[in-house]
């Protein structure tokens, strides 16, 4: 009736379980194990090389939900890896949850990265605290008639609690999740319960939207952000951070009941990065100000900002 697609779920993980550790392995572009074991020159990304607690360890993953086109995007093309230290059958807490692992620093300078699968290490931080840094502060900034598109159980919510308290920030929120609308409306923040390819606000009714890991759930981001583009005031703010699939490091007790546990509970429609994102908003009024894609030194989160054209 809406003229939405239906939605259809995709995975938003995917397992490499490690299979051999191999000792005396030589990480040095000059004379380096990998081209031995026939690694450097695969163009695939479905074995990886994990330098985990001193030892060099080869993982795996039998993933038939993504092809090796998009494993080989999201592992090397994005530099995208981590390590499963939760001991739980899902992952809920990144912060905790999750150990980044990262290129190490010999295969950066490598001939043969561009067709060798890498060796991968612990990150030297943690780059999605880094972004959640950044997040809490321009929430707290804040200020105008705000929404939330997607706002789930609003986790940013005490970041912006003194500029809602002072009459500054106008919060507002949209989710077609009952559960995440009363528990939004329980604290405070008014919700429209819907899909924002279905909002309806006066035009120019919000100086900032805000979509915090909830486009890759849309039925359609294209419809979406040329509501928000209505709703948005000229000069009005659009942010829109959203992760990519999630390649786990995990021992096969762990990857076995994650299965388990998630069967047929989907979370992403699609695992975009951000170039179609960018390619939309050419389309509409925004004028993009800030892109900071996925890449081997962030989290697996892109951010994009635009300023509503008039
Ligand atoms: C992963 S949660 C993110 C929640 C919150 N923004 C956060 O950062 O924790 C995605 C949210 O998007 C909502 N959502 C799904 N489809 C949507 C749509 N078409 N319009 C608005 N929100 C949607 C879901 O109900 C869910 O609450
Ligand atoms: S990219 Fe890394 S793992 Fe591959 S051959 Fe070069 S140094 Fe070795």
């Amino acid at each position: 009736m809406t003229g939405l697609p239906t939605p259809q779920g995709r995975s938003n993980s995917f397992d490499y379980v490690p299979f051999r550790a191999v000792d005396g392995f030589v990480l040095d572009p000059a004379c380096c194990t990998a081209r031995g074991l026939g690694l450097a020159g695969a163009s695939s990304s479905r074995v990886v090389i994990c330098r985990l607690g001193g030892r060099f360890v080869l993982a795996r993953t039998g993933t038939g939900d993504f092809d090796d086109a998009e494993i080989r995007h999201v592992v090397h093309g994005c530099g995208q890896l981590y390590r499963d230290v939760s001991g739980k059958p899902s992952i809920d807490d990144f912060a905790r949850d999750v150990v980044q692992l990262v290129r190490s620093d010999a295969c950066r300078g490598c001939p043969d990265l561009p067709t060798c699968c890498g060796c991968h290490e612990p990150a030297p931080r943690s780059y999605f605290l880094e972004d959640e840094a950044w997040l809490r502060s321009f929430i707290a900034a804040l200020a105008g008639d705000v929404l939330d598109v997607g706002l789930g159980q609003v986790p940013y919510l005490a970041d912006a609690g003194a500029a809602i308290q002072e009459g500054v920030l106008r919060l507002r929120g949209i989710d077609p999740d009952p559960a995440a609308a009363r528990a939004a409306g329980a604290l405070g923040v008014p919700v429209h319960v819907g899909e924002v390819e279905t909002f309806d606000a006066p035009a120019g009714s919000f100086d900032h939207a805000v979509a915090i890991r909830s486009l890759n759930h849309f039925r359609d981001p294209g419809r979406a952000l040329a509501v928000l583009a209505h709703v948005l005031r000229p000069g009005g703010t659009l942010t829109l951070i959203e992760s990519l699939a999630l390649p786990l490091v995990r021992t096969r007790r762990q990857a076995e009941l994650s299965h388990q546990t998630a069967a047929g509970g989907f979370q992403h429609l699609r695992n975009w990065d951000s170039t179609p994102v960018l390619a939309l908003l050419a389309d509409l009024p925004f004028q993009v100000t800030r892109h900071r894609p996925i890449g081997p030194d962030t989290c697996d989160q892109w951010i994009v900002q635009a300023r509503r054209r008039a």
